[in-house]
C-alpha cells in the first residue's frame, strides 16, 4: 500500500475513447475526495497536461514502453487501471488491484463467412482458463496483483463527456467508425465476406459503468479477481451485416455510397493502409457477461441502440474530415 492517507490510483489510457469515459466517471466518484489519480500521458499529448491538472488529476509523461516509469507508478498504487493498449503492465509484489483491459481474445477466422455456436460465459473459469494465456494471465495466477479484467466486445456510440468537451479524449470507438471509414474511401459501404459473422456490443456508458461497478466492487472485496476475475460486457449481439447494412444505408442516403446494400471488402480495400486490421471485423466473439451482472451492472442500452448510433458517427466522420 502507498503511504499517503489517500488511496492511489495509476491510470493509464486517458486520453482515449473508453479510458476518458471512465475516468469522467472517476471523478464524479464519492471516492475522488479522498484520491489521488496519476494519468499515464504520452509526450505527443503533453498539451492536455495543464487542463488535466485544472481538473484535480497528476500526470507522468511516458509510455508503456517506459518499464521503470511504469514500476515505479505501479509499485506506488493502491489501484491500477489500465486502459490503454498493453498486455504486460510491470508487476509490484504488492499486490495493488489492478483494474485492466482486454481484447480479441475470443476471436476465431471466419473471415465473415459463418457465425459460431461458442459462447464464452464469463462465470465458467474453466472456460476462461482455455483461453490463449499471456504475460498478464500469468501474473494474476502467481498473485502478484489481484486482477480484475474487462473484456470488452464492440462498444459504439460517440463519447459526450466532459473530457470531450475540453478536447482531453478521443471521442470514438473502434469498429464502426473502421467500418465507416473503409466506406467512405471505397464510395461504398462494404462488409468481411457475407457479414454472417457475430459479435456482441455495448454502449460507451454502459461500459464505463462496468468500469466502476467493479472498482467499487473490488474496493468492498466482493468482486471476484484472478481466476474468478474476468468480466465480459455486453448488452445483446449484432451480425456484422446488419451493422454493415445500416453503414451501407447512411452513407448511401448522404451521397458516399453507391448503394444501400453493403458488398464485401475486396483485397484492394484490405492493402489500403487506411484500412489497417479491417479482416479483423470478420471474426467471431460470442459472449455473455453475467459476472458484472451478478454485481448489480444493469447496461440501458440495446442492439437497437448500437444501430441507431452509426448516423451520428457518419455525420461526425464527414463533417469532421477525420476517418
Ligand atoms: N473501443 C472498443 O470497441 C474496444 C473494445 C475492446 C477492447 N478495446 C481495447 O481497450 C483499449 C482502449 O480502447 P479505446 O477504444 O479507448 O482506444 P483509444 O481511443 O485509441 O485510446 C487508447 C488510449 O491508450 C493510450 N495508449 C495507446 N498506446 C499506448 C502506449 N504504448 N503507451 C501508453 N499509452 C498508450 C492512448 O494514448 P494517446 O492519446 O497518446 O494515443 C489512449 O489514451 C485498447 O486496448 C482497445 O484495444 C477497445
Amino acid at each position: 500500500m502507498a503511504s499517503t492517507s489517500k488511496r492511489t490510483i495509476f491510470f493509464t489510457g486517458a486520453t482515449g475513447y473508453v479510458g476518458g469515459t471512465v475516468l469522467t466517471r472517476l471523478i464524479d466518484h464519492p471516492t475522488f475526495a479522498n484520491s489521488e489519480i496519476t494519468l499515464l500521458i504520452r509526450p505527443s499529448k503533453k498539451d492536455k497536461i495543464s487542463a488535466l491538472h485544472s481538473l484535480g488529476l497528476n500526470t507522468v509523461l511516458g509510455s508503456y514502453n517506459d518499464l521503470d516509469i511504469l514500476e515505479e507508478q505501479a509499485s506506488k498504487a493502491d489501484i491500477v487501471f489500465s486502459v490503454a493498449d498493453a498486455d504486460n503492465l510491470a508487476a509490484t509484489g504488492q499486490q495493488p488491484l489492478l483494474i485492466h483491459t482486454w481484447k480479441g481474445v475470443l476471436v476465431d477466422d471466419a473471415k465473415g463467412l459463418y457465425p459460431t455456436d461458442v459462447i464464452y460465459d464469463d462465470l465458467n473459469p474453466d472456460q476462461i482458463d482455455a483461453l490463449a494465456i499471456t504475460q498478464l494471465a500469468q501474473e494474476y495466477k502467481e498473485n502478484y496483483v489481484k486482477a480484475y479484467i474487462i473484456l470488452p466486445p464492440t462498444i459504439y456510440a460517440l463519447a459526450k463527456t466532459r473530457f470531450v468537451g475540453l478536447g482531453l479524449q478521443n471521442p470514438r470507438s473502434l469498429q464502426i467508425p473502421q467500418l465507416i471509414r473503409a466506406g467512405l474511401l471505397k464510395g461504398q459501404g462494404g462488409m468481411v465476406g457475407k457479414g454472417e459473422n457475430v459479435w456482441p456490443n455495448v454502449h460507451i456508458d454502459d461500459i464505463a459503468d462496468l468500469y466502476i461497478i467493479v472498482y467499487e466492487n473490488a474496493l468492498s472485496g466482493k468482486a471476484g479477481h484472478g481466476r474468478e476475475g474476468f468480466y465480459f460486457g455486453e448488452n445483446g449481439e449484432h451480425k456484422l451485416y446488419d451493422l454493415s447494412k445500416v453503414v451501407a444505408q447512411e452513407l448511401y442516403n448522404v451521397g458516399r455510397g453507391k448503394s444501400p446494400e453493403p458488398a464485401p471488402f475486396t483485397e484492394e480495400d484490405y492493402k489500403r493502409p487506411e484500412n489497417f486490421g479491417l479482416e479483423f471485423l470478420g471474426t467471431n466473439a460470442r459472449c455473455l457477461a453475467r459476472r458484472a451482472r451478478a454485481l448489480g451492472w444493469k447496461p440501458k442500452y440495446t442492439t437497437e441502440d448500437a444501430f441507431k448510433s452509426i448516423k451520428p458517427e457518419v455525420e461526425y466522420a464527414i463533417q469532421s474530415g477525420n476517418y
